[in-house]
């Protein structure tokens, strides 16, 4: 079993996303996967120009960049591996600029030109599929303690999934970096007790993807779960716009919210 993980932050080794991958390695390892991380910040990876040669005939599903940059050695990496993991920042509501541009890049290893239908029957073209039709994780970390914050990362990858035949094998979102120390910060850590469950649970998410190809429903909500906790049943009343859109409701659970953020214990 062998698991390749592809990381998006400008932070690289030295980022949040890189100390989940560890843990998720670190369970994955228990099970005896391989495991591997790209970090896409030390390889060079040139955007794509959409200059159509990987679609000509002389240069069928090259890339011009091919011996220039690292992409392809990426992608034969990924073509070895059993299950991926995109591991990305949230960067102003998205992915970061670095894993879009790596991710564009598959479009010169498929041939748009011939058409066909997705397992999921979505109309469709040619995808190299030993390369992309495998497994993967979504993990995100953002400083926002709000789940909505990564969405657009979600609908990306879930739409990556049904079109490219990848089973998404969970989603792992984790919330409130600044607030926990981005793992370098004990101090940080020791304020909210959760943090380490947390952590086990993303262990534990590594081992089931390296027996299983995928996280139990039960580990994923351990992995997905809150550091700040908003008191039931406001997180109920949250639910509805009414009480979101209502400011004087809002605020004093914004107060709060900050106290919690402040006193967890
Ligand atoms: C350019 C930039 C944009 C960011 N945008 C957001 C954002 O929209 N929402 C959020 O919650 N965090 C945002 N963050 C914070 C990062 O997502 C967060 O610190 C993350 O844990 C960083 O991971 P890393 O240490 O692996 O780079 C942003 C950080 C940077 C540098």
């Amino acid at each position: 079993m062998k698991i390749l993980a592809i990381n998006g932050s400008h932070r690289g080794e030295k980022g949040y996303t890189q100390f989940l991958i560890n843990k998720l390695f670190a369970g994955a390892a228990r099970a005896h996967a391989e495991c591997e991380t790209v970090v896409l910040k030390s390889h060079k990876i040139n955007p794509c120009i959409a200059c159509r040669a990987c679609h000509k005939p002389d240069h069928y599903l090259k890339c011009v960049f091919d011996e220039k940059d690292d992409v392809a050695l990426i992608f034969d990496k990924m073509r070895q591996a059993d299950v991926l993991v995109f591991a990305t920042p949230v960067y102003i509501f998205h992915m970061t600029g670095l894993m879009k541009v790596f991710l564009d890049r598959i479009t010169s290893t498929a041939d748009s030109s011939v058409m066909t239908t997705s397992d999921t029957g979505l109309f469709f073209h040619h995808i190299d599929k030993e390369l992309i039709s495998k497994p993967f994780l979504l993990l995100t970390t953002q400083d926002n303690i709000e789940d909505e914050t990564s969405k657009n990362i979600e609908a990306y990858f879930r739409t990556f999934s049904s079109f490219l035949d990848a089973p998404m094998a969970g989603v792992i979102r984790r919330k409130s970096g600044v607030l926990v120390g981005h793992g370098h910060d004990a101090q940080k850590e020791l304020k909210y007790p959760v943090v380490q469950q947390i952590y086990r649970s993303i262990e534990q998410a590594g081992f089931e993807l390296a027996t299983h190809r995928r996280l139990s429903k039960k580990t994923e909500s351990k992995c997905n779960l809150p550091v700040v906790s908003i008191p039931f049943p406001v997180s109920m009343l949250l639910k509805f716009k009414t009480f979101r859109h209502n400011k004087p409701f809002m605020a004093k659970i914004l107060a709060k919210v900050k106290e919690n953020a402040q006193n967890q214990h």
